[in-house]
């Protein structure tokens, strides 16, 4: 087994990643809601013959169609594809925002289908969300927004919430904007916040869906490069849902969904292909 890769690597599908070594950061929120931790060497995520669908009758739409697929701790993973292809419906569920009605799916060690609105809640604990809009409150300041956070969490209760949430702004380089308002940051800085809301409570699972679609060039690069900074200090698997093809190469494992399908390897392989061609 080699270790955690440490530069931009695109695996072809099916490809095992290495385990990445047990969370090592500080970790000064305390320990994550893990639930019951999957054991040495699992996958984080496994899925095998997900289905999923969508009304009844003759509205019914299959939009997930038998999913099988492994993310390994600390991977990066981008999930590409056309539009209504099945990207958020995948991403929700790996995220414990809607049940498994087929097929399994096992997270942190725990099978997720039929699972009871409790267990899906518990769940969430160890899932951060980034949506393509920042989703912050507007009437709170950027600190009390990334506080919110924090204080879903029993353990944090008697902690010192406004300094975590300042030490987390402070790293994604706003730690002197706390008392901002979101109206007086930018695209990029409130995208930033909302990436700072997402991490402070130490998820073990980041899932973005476009989180880099509303901003420019250069604040998309920022705001990827730092979830990748933090997914390697806080082994932190990232999912991101994307149509930005200036931030594939951040990607351990690129996976593309099309019309309910995964891409097999060869079609994932020719993907990317394409995307190394500089004359694409
Ligand atoms: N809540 C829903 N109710 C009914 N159909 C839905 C719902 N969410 C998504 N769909 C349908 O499922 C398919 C996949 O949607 P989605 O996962 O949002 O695709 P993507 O994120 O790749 O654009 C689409 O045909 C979409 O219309
Ligand atoms: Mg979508």
């Amino acid at each position: 087994m080699s270790s955690e890769p440490t530069s931009p690597q695109l695996a072809s599908g099916g490809e095992p990643a290495a385990p990445a070594p047990t969370n090592t950061n500080a970790n000064p929120g305390g320990t994550a809601d893990c639930g019951p931790a999957a054991a040495a060497g699992e996958p984080l995520i496994a899925l095998r013959h997900v289905n999923h669908w969508f009304g009844q009758g003759e509205a019914r739409k299959h939009a997930l169609k038998d999913i099988s697929l492994d993310i390994h701790p600390g991977q990066i993973v981008i999930c590409t594809g056309p539009s209504g292809s099945g990207k958020t419906t995948l991403l929700t569920m790996l995220g414990g925002l809607r049940s498994c009605q087929d097929g399994s799916l096992r997270i942190l060690g725990q099978e997720l289908h039929g699972a009871s609105r409790e267990q899906l809640a518990q769940l969430r604990l160890n899932v951060g969300f980034i949506f393509q809009a920042h989703n912050l409150m507007m009437f709170l300041n950027a600190r009390r927004n990334v506080r919110l956070a924090l204080e879903l969490h029993p353990r944090y209760y008697g902690q010192d919430m406004d300094a975590l949430a300042t030490a987390m702004l402070d790293q994604v380089g706003l730690g002197d904007r706390g008392d901002a308002m979101p109206a007086n940051l930018s695209g990029g800085q409130r995208q930033r916040v909302a990436i700072a809301r997402a991490l402070v409570a130490r998820p073990r699972i980041l899932l973005g869906d476009e989180p880099t679609a509303a901003l420019d060039k250069d604040s998309g690069r920022t705001v990827v490069e730092l979830m990748q900074r933090l997914a390697r200090e806080e082994q932190t698997t990232i999912i991101m849902v994307t149509h930005d093809n200036r931030i594939l190469d951040v990607a351990d494992r690129i996976v593309i969904v099309e019309d309910g399908h995964l891409a097999s390897p060869e079609q994932e392989a020719a993907f990317l292909g394409r995307m190394r061609d500089p004359g694409h």
